[in-house]
């Protein structure tokens, strides 16, 4: 698979690194310090590169969304758009600081990219867990990366790379869903294995 990271921060370069050792191909745009992103592309081999953020969505099967939440109408805006593309939305509601939440309400930031990419098969994923915890998590067996979206066939393709990833892919239904596995949502950074991340969905659920 072409994968495109619009983004490549902690988040984009974990899952990235990790997608090239299973074989996809992964284009990584946008640091401001673009010879530190050339050396990281460099280290991982002929399947990854570097590119502009103006020519991911042209490049890519799926769209990896990973800027900083404070730059997602920015980047949208440099990307142009993203219509028939499967396009995996990282992003937590942060503030510009990183210290506390910027409170939407009943929005969701999933909700909020995908009226920003009309047209993309959006996909909420590869965001409820700490990077910390993501790292650690491999030696208890593979941990729940929580999808939500409107799209079967995109969310089965996120789920595939969820997989290749090295983690368990949990579909929690429509983009709405969202709200439980986003920060602040229940599910957000608790580490659930496979054979208890259904009770702990219905909980969350029947707690909404
Ligand atoms: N860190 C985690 O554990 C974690 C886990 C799950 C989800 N998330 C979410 O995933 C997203 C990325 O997190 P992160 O920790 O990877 O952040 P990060 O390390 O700060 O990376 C964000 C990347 O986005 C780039 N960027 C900034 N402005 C941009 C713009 N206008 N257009 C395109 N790219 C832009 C940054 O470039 P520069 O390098 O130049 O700053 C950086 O490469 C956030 O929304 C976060 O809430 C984070």
């Amino acid at each position: 698979m072409k994968i495109g990271i619009v983004g490549a921060g902690n988040v984009g370069r974990f899952y990235g690194e990790r997608w090239v050792g299973r074989g996809h191909a992964v284009a990584f745009s946008y640091a401001r310090d673009v010879g530190r992103l050339e050396a990281f592309v460099a280290g991982l081999g002929p399947s990854a590169s570097v590119l502009e953020v103006e020519d991911v969505a042209a490049y890519s099967d799926v769209v990896v969304f990973s800027p900083p939440f404070e730059q997602i109408e920015h980047a949208a805006a440099r990307m142009g758009g993203a219509t028939g593309k499967v396009l995996i939305d990282t992003t937590n509601p942060f503030n510009p600081e990183r210290t506390g939440l910027v409170e939407l309400g009943t929005a969701t930031s999933a909700g909020i990219v995908a009226g920003l990419f009309p047209g993309a098969l959006v996909v909420k994923a590869l965001h409820n867990l700490s990077l910390a915890q993501a790292g650690d998590a491999t030696g208890r067996g593979p941990a729940v990366m929580f999808l939500a979206g409107e799209h079967n066939g995109a969310k089965e393709t996120a789920a595939r790379l969820i997989v290749d990833a090295g983690f368990a892919p949990f579909d929690t239904g429509a983009l709405s869903a969202a709200k439980l596995s986003e920060a602040p949502g229940p599910l957000f950074m608790n580490v659930y294995g496979v054979t208890e991340v259904a009770e702990a969905v219905a909980h969350a659920t029947a707690h909404r």
